[in-house]
């Protein structure tokens, strides 16, 4: 049985990239390997969210976690903050990870360009934090969108360095992993080929989003002028309509509108209305679980405490590992 682990950043609620990214993949391997799932409170400080947005952040992930299917009998389901062993851990990896390489990272230096005036220590070192979150628990597969690849690299490298450093093969090489095929990437409505949080207003669709929204949403995405003659090529913009058609839709209908594309008859608007119905009836499902676990405070904090202390169970162990390898050792 191997070790799973994935966490998303409680920056704001989750978006259909998130769900097809990373936690239906969760949802699909929990009950047969050795899996945990966090919420990533400590990355989320990069961005220095008041006390009360914290907070209320990452109820709303565990909250969403629940909703989309994550059981936290079977799989562990905890909040990065609470287990401390991830920060020392974080610490131990930072006197192994170099400067040149931690501004090499493509997430770094967009994160430069997007918020030069907050270019934090905590940025540089986010690939760390992320290592020490995967390690932890000596995880192998990390289910993860594309944009995680670069991240798993660099959290194979501190692995592998601390294993020839200590000449020890303590920690395994921790994978980028989806469960069906490659690494996927789903795009955003405003022509991006990213959905994402951070993106543009519009850009998303959230798990939580209700229909009224959601056919806002689809109804405004970026399109182009359309095909004049058969066989035309299709801009970026659309074949992002057609990736997420393919996530919520069913084959026939992607068939019947990329046949349409082909033969120049296809108009943007039935997309449209077809897509936003389907991701509704995607959703809608989710979103009531949204709205039903969100109202039950005992039960959150239940599960929070559970979480907490299976992963520091498992979290502890490899910290008190870690210590004698590196040599701090009792008097
Ligand atoms: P975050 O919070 O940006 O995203 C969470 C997960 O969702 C995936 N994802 C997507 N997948 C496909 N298409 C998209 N448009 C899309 N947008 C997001 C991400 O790939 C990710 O799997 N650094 C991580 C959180 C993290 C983590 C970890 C993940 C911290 N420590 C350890 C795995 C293991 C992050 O910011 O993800």
């Amino acid at each position: 049985m191997e070790t799973v682990l994935s966490g998303i950043r409680s920056t704001g609620n989750l978006h259909l990239g998130n769900y097809f990214g990373a936690i239906r993949n969760f949802v699909k391997m929990q009950h047969e390997h050795n899996c945990y799932f966090f919420i990533a409170d400590y990355h989320s400080l990069t961005t220095h969210p008041t006390p009360g947005d914290l907070h209320r952040n990452v109820r709303q992930v565990l909250v969403e976690y629940l909703a989309a299917g994550i059981d936290p009998e079977t799989a562990t389901l905890y909040i990065q903050s609470d287990v401390p062993e991830v920060a020392e851990l974080y610490l131990l990896l930072n006197m192994n990870a170099y400067k040149g390489e931690l501004e090499r990272c493509t997430s770094f230096k967009e994160k430069v360009r997007k918020q030069p005036d907050n270019v934090n220590a905590g940025l540089l070192t986010y690939p760390v934090l992320m290592a020490a979150d995967i390690i932890i628990h000596r995880a192998t597969k990390v289910p993860v969108g594309k944009d995680q690849e670069q991240h798993l690299e660099m959290a194979r490298t501190f692995a592998n360095r601390f294993n020839r450093m200590y000449k020890t093969d303590y920690f395994p090489s921790p994978y980028a992993f989806n469960f069906e095929q490659a690494l996927i990437k789903i795009p955003g409505l405003d022509g991006s080929t990213k959905m994402g949080k951070s993106e543009s207003e519009g850009n998303a669709i959230f798990l939580a989003d209700d229909a009224r929204v959601i056919r806002k949403k689809v109804m405004r995405a970026t399109t182009d002028s359309g095909p004049e003659k058969p066989g035309e090529k299709m801009s970026q913009p659309v074949k992002n309509l057609f990736s997420l058609m393919k996530a919520v839709s069913s084959k026939e209908t992607v068939d019947h509108f990329q046949e349409e594309f082909k033969n120049a008859t296809i108009r943007y608007g039935d997309l449209k209305k077809q897509l936003a119905e389907d991701i509704i009836s995607f959703t809608s499902p989710l979103r009531e679980k949204i709205l039903e676990i969100g109202a039950d405070n005992e039960y959150l904090s239940k599960v929070a405490k559970m979480g907490a202390e299976k992963a520091r169970e498992s979290a502890g162990k490899t910290i008190r590992d870690v210590r004698e390898i590196i040599g701090f050792r009792k008097f």
